[in-house]
């Protein structure tokens, strides 16, 4: 009999998780509004708001650690993360910031302004907030085939290449700074864009003379689907699939909480001397100084040793294995889910979930709050919560998708953990012709107010 698959690892050090009864957690969810994000760790049980610095670091990364240089200019850790960067992104010039978001901060001050438009793949809402905050445009060129959870398109991160072409066509001249490519799309499900497409899209950007940019969080899963699905890469390794996608782009942004599989930290790399050297202003304004940028010594050198594990690939097969089963097992009980399955967390369409709840009642903030009193887990919403209000209309805006993200940090549950989460929603789905009233806002922020916002239930 052939062997099953199992973790390319075994656990050196545990941490305790909390269990809790259904009453704890009506009284909790109460007095958090209703708000997810305003629980304590403690009232959660298994917690799937993000894969964004929530993973275990190795054995290697810890003892890393303890080597880190803190010196303020120059440190030793700057250069080995540097090294990696060159290595594995074919990028010479790098400047570590505190994570993501600030990445996008520091790039997009030197290169977004006023009325320019900035399309992409379904931007992530921290990519999308810095464009907007700069009162220019994202634009979503995203297939059409992403928005259908049934269709089963292997690449449903990809580009329209048509739209996208009309995009630069139409802007008018010095319009569009760089189009921005997600690997993998959030936003989308988890989704890869696949060689060809990044291909295409390159082709189309060189025609009009318009920078390419990556924003990498989840790089190595995006180059894992090239791997398993795309004709031609079965042979390849992920470090040459890596190169490839990066030999197409000007730069990248990173939020290293992800694929760098790191608890805090991010950077710019590229090949353009003039974006680094001005963007090593705003670096240090914003930041700290270009060989540190809000990171410290120690984590610089954990990220050097992240990038490479997060490539290797029985890791790959074991953490995108990990989310299929739980994938799997929802979609054999019928609950809806966005399909291929997505690399970092499984997208269930709350729509087809909760039929009754109105969308001006946030119908997955709903379900969220159903699997959190149901189970103590913790999934966050990707809909209209997130995305917020027009910027000049003030109206709500509604996605095309209404998700509720089962987001599964990088090394940290076990299959049995995937059980009990698949279970509990089943639970919820046995009851959902009962839950027929959602949510209201009662205070909001102007801008990504699903971190802060406060809710209350409609009373039915
Ligand atoms: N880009 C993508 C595709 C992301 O998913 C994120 C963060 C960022 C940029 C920003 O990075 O958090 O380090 O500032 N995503 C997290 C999530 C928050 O839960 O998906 P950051």
């Amino acid at each position: 009999m052939e062997l099953p698959f199992a973790e390319p690892y075994k656990i050196k050090m545990v941490e305790a998780i909390h269990t809790s009864t259904r009453e704890e957690r009506e009284a909790w969810i109460k007095a958090a509004h209703y708000n997810l994000f305003n629980l304590r760790s403690d009232q959660v049980y298994i917690d799937l708001l993000t894969d964004s610095g929530t993973g275990a670091m190795s054995d290697r990364q810890w003892a890393a650690i303890m080597t880190g240089d803190e010196s303020y200019a120059g440190s030793s850790s700057y250069f080995n993360l540097k090294e990696a960067i060159r290595e594995l992104f074919g990028f010479e010039y790098f400047l570590p910031t505190h994570q993501g978001r600030a990445a996008e901060n520091v790039l997009f001050s030197v290169l977004v302004s006023a009325g320019d438009l900035i399309p992409g793949n379904s931007h992530f809402d921290t990519t999308k907030g810095h464009i907007e905050f700069r009162k220019a445009t994202a634009v979503d060129c995203t297939i059409c085939e992403a928005f259908d959870t049934e269709c089963s398109h292997p690449f449903k991160g990809n580009v329209d290449i048509d739209k996208l072409r009309q995009v630069l066509e139409d802007a008018p001249a010095g319009k569009v700074p760089f189009v921005i490519l997600t690997l993998t799309c959030n936003s989308s499900g988890g989704q890869p864009v696949s060689m060809q497409n990044i291909r295409e899209v390159k082709a189309v950007t060189d025609h009009f003379k318009v920078p390419l940019i990556f924003d990498s969080a989840r790089f190595a899963e995006n180059a894992y689907f090239i791997w398993l699905r795309e004709a031609g890469y079965r042979n390849k390794t992920i470090p040459e699939i890596v190169r490839e996608m990066y030999s197409y782009a000007d730069g990248m942004t990173m939020s290293s909480k992800k694929d760098g599989i790191v608890n805090i930290g991010g950077f710019i790399a590229t090949r353009r001397k003039d974006w680094y050297d001005q963007a090593s202003g705003f670096n240090i304004m914003f930041e700290g100084f270009v060989t540190y940028g809000g990171m410290a010594g120690r984590d610089m050198n954990a990220l050097a040793i992240g990038l490479r594990e997060a490539m290797e690939i029985n890791y790959l097969t074991s953490r995108i294995g990990q989310v299929h089963y739980l994938g799997e097992q929802l979609s054999d009980a019928h609950i809806p889910v966005q399909k291929p399955f997505g690399g970092h967390a499984i997208f269930v369409e709350a729509s087809k979930f909760l039929p009754h709840v109105p969308k001006e009642e946030f119908i997955a903030q709903t379900l969220c709050i159903e699997l959190y009193l149901e189970a103590g887990i913790r999934a966050v919403e990707v809909g209209t919560l997130l995305a917020d209000r027009d910027p000049l209309t003030r109206e709500n805006r509604y996605p095309k998708l209404e998700f509720m993200r089962l987001t599964i940090p990088r090394r940290v549950y076990t299959r049995l953990h995937m059980d009990v989460i698949a279970t509990a929603l089943k639970n919820v789905f046995d009851r959902r012709d009962e839950i027929k009233t959602g949510l209201r806002i009662i205070e909001e922020a102007p801008i990504m107010r699903h971190f802060t916002v406060k809710l209350d239930r409609v009373q039915p």
